[in-house]
């Protein structure tokens, strides 16, 4: 598959505006601490500092936001997060994804998570956590097809089910 992980850049913005735009119709968001009042050259910039370790939040740990590139299209992204705070460790997990609508079912969120696990291994991290709502069929299976097993099914603070799963 050609698929590769690569960060954000600055010609990245219309593309990754629609990403946005499409996966807000499915309550997620495709950008992290994105705001409004943020320009798209300071959002960038903000992820290349938190790529070095210079800023930290709005994680509160050392982490990257990496896009997927399939031919020359964004098709999705990951965030990944090179520790745990207790959030993190209670509902985020270590590795986050998510695949446009268009570009689903043909194994991009496999990969992106296969790309993701090399990436946070590299940074350190050997036991992965992941976690996804109860209902989250097709991340579910994402995250079990990689390896994942189940510990256990917790309440987040948004009072949703949620699964935590180790890859290690
Ligand atoms: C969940 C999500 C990432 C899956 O992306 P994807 O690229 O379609 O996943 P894949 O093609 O790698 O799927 C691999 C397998 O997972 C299962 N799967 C994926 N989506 C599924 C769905 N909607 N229903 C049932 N099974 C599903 C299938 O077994 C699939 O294999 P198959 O297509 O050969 O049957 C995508 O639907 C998405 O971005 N959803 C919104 C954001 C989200 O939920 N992110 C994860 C948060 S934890």
């Amino acid at each position: 598959m050609s698929l590769r992980l690569r960060p954000l850049r600055r010609d990245d913005e219309s593309e990754v505006l629609a990403a946005h735009r499409e996966l807000a119709a499915d309550g997620f968001s495709f950008l992290l601490g994105y705001e409004g009042a943020t320009t798209w050259s300071e959002h960038v910039a903000a992820w290349e500092a938190r790529g070095r370790g210079e800023i930290i939040a709005p994680l509160r740990v050392r982490g990257n936001f990496l896009v997927a590139v399939v031919d020359g299209v964004i098709v999705g992204r990951t965030s990944v997060r090179y520790g745990l705070n207790e959030f993190l460790y209670h509902e985020g997990g270590h590795v986050g994804y998510c695949v446009r609508p268009a570009f689903r079912r043909r194994g991009y969120a496999s990969e992106i998570l296969s790309q993701a696990l090399v990436h946070v291994r590299a940074a350190g991290v050997q036991d992965v956590l992941m976690t996804c709502d109860d209902n989250n069929i097709g991340s579910a299976a994402v995250i079990e097809r990689a390896g994942g097993k189940l510990q256990n099914i917790v309440t987040s603070e948004a009072g949703h089910a949620v699964r935590r799963y180790w890859i290690r």
